[in-house]
C-alpha cells in the first residue's frame, strides 16, 4: 500500500517544489491545497461577493468545481487559472477566505475525498493537524521570510506573473502569516509528531533527500507487501 506524505509551513518555504520533486521520484500524485482556496477567493473576487461573507462564499462553492490535475494545472469551473489564481491580490483574498470556518469545511472534506487512494503528497496549513492526521509522514516546513520573499519573488518572474519588489513581498508575506498562525479556525501550527525542516540553507535536491529518509521505513514495507 502506499503512503500519504503531509507537507505544512507558511507560504513560500519550498512545500509546492519539494512536493512536486518528490512525486517525481516516488510515482506520487501532488496536491497544492493552496490552490483550492486562491480558486475560492478568485471565484469570490470576480462574483464581488466580499471575501467575509461566509454564507455567500459557501452558497458559491456548491456550485464550484476545482480540479488539480496530475500535470500541476488548476482548473476552476473548466477554466485554467494556473497562473491567475497566484497573484499576489488573490494571496491576501486566499489566506482572508481560509479564516471562514464552513470553506474550510467544504474543503477540506474535497481534499480527504482526493487522497483517500493514498499516494499522494499534499502541502497546505492544516494537513497533519486536520486533514490527514493520519499520513505516515508530517513535515512542518519553514524558511526565514527574507529566503520566502527571494524566492516568490524569482518564481513570479520566471513565470511571468505580476508582481511587487522585494519588500512589498516580503511585507505581504509577513501579513500572511501572521493572518493564517492567528486565526480561529485551523490555524497554521505544526502538528506534535511531525518534523521540521529549515530550508532557508538547504538545496531542493537535500530537503528532497531528508523526507525520503523519513518516508523509507514506510516504503521497503510497501515493498515487501507487493
Ligand atoms: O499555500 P498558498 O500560499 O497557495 O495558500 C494560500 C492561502 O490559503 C494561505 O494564505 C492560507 C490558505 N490555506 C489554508 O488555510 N489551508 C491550506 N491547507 C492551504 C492554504
Amino acid at each position: 500500500m502506499k503512503i500519504n506524505i503531509a507537507i505544512d509551513g507558511p507560504s513560500a518555504a519550498g512545500k509546492s517544489t519539494i512536493a512536486q520533486n518528490l512525486c517525481k521520484r516516488l510515482g506520487y500524485v501532488h496536491l497544492d491545497t493552496g490552490a483550492m482556496y486562491r480558486c475560492t477567493a478568485l471565484k469570490a473576487l470576480e462574483k464581488k461577493i466580499p471575501l467575509s461573507d461566509e454564507e455567500k462564499v459557501c452558497e458559491m462553492l456548491k456550485d464550484t468545481e476545482i480540479v488539480l490535475t496530475p500535470d500541476g494545472r488548476v482548473i476552476l469551473d473548466g477554466r485554467d487559472v494556473t497562473s491567475e489564481i497566484r497573484q499576489d491580490h488573490v494571496s491576501m483574498a486566499a489566506s482572508d477566505v481560509s479564516k471562514l470556518q464552513n470553506v474550510r469545511k467544504d474543503l477540506v472534506k474535497r481534499q480527504q475525498e482526493m487522497a483517500k487512494a493514498r499516494g499522494f503528497i499534499m502541502d497546505g496549513r492544516d494537513i497533519g493537524t486536520v486533514v490527514l492526521t493520519d499520513a505516515e509522514v508530517k513535515i512542518y516546513m519553514t524558511a526565514s521570510a527574507h529566503a520566502r520573499a527571494l524566492r516568490r519573488l524569482l518564481q513570479n518572474q520566471e513565470a511571468g506573473i505580476e508582481t511587487g519588489d522585494l519588500e512589498s513581498i516580503e511585507k505581504e508575506i509577513e501579513a500572511r502569516d501572521y493572518q493564517d498562525m492567528h486565526r480561529e479556525f485551523s490555524p497554521l501550527v505544526k502538528a506534535e509528531d511531525a518534523v521540521e525542516i529549515d530550508t532557508s540553507d538547504l538545496t531542493i535536491e537535500e530537503v528532497c533527500d531528508k523526507i525520503y529518509h523519513l518516508a523509507e521505513p514506510y516504503l521497503s514495507m510497501q515493498e515487501k507487501e507487493s
